[in-house]
């Protein structure tokens, strides 16, 4: 479980604790949702290639510093991994969006795909898969799948809430990947949800519970 950060942090922990309770109303889920992802993004984006150029400030010239190479692309799986877009975007205002829609079929828990719809150029580029939660591991698992056959440089994936099943899933399928996580949880029950979780992201994001 070498590749697996949990981002530990008084900002998160506090949020965290507020996006679970049940009361929390959409609109603060919302806001929460994107504000855990922005703090996260300082960690996630931790080991990204810098390269030098030359600035002028009103005094000199000096050296500045941008990340290399091509844009790096932010892949929600939909519904919920929209809810963590906005948050990370305002930090990285030229990273680009595509989209993975995945349901987890309610009987099966088995991941679904119905909407791939990525930047036209995805080769050598780094990618921040994004999704609030990671219970089996099989939608994660079935994005990645589908991003490596675009032969990307580095695939990324950051989720608020995970437990230890999900973890394993991934780092099986793909040892290489590594997760960022704002907390693991303790299991998966019957129903193949998080425990204590938050229950239905992508239900609680958008008011459809
Ligand atoms: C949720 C969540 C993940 C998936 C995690 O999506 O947002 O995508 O379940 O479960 P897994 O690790 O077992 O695959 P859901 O299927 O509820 O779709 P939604 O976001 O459209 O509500
Ligand atoms: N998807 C969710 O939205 N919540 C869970 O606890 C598990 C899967």
């Amino acid at each position: 479980m070498n590749k697996l950060h949990i981002i530990q942090h008084p900002l998160i922990l506090s949020k965290m604790t507020q996006i679970r309770r049940k009361e929390t109303p959409t609109k603060m889920f919302k806001e929460l949702v994107n504000e855990i992802s922005a703090l996260m993004c300082y960690e996630i984006t931790r080991d990204l290639e810098t390269e030098e150029f030359e600035i002028e400030t009103p005094v000199s010239k000096t050296t500045g510093y941008r990340i290399k190479g091509e844009d790096l692309v932010l892949v929600p799986i939909l519904r919920a991994g929209l809810g963590m877009v906005e948050g990370i975007q305002n930090l990285m205002p030229s990273a680009k969006t595509g989209h993975i829609g995945i349901y987890r079929d309610h009987e099966t828990l088995q991941p679904v795909e119905y909407l791939c719809k990525l930047p036209s150029n995805m080769q050598n580029r780094d990618i921040i898969i994004l999704d609030p939660m990671l219970a089996t591991g099989g939608s994660a698992v079935k994005a990645i799948e589908i991003l490596k056959s675009y032969q990307v440089k580095s695939i990324r994936l950051a989720c608020l809430v995970g437990c230890p099943e999900g973890v394993k899933y991934v780092h099986e399928s793909y040892p290489e990947i590594p997760i960022y996580l704002a907390a693991l949880d303790e299991k998966l029950n019957e129903q193949g949800y998080i425990v204590p979780g938050l229950g239905d992201a992508g239900d609680r994001l958008f008011g459809t519970i």
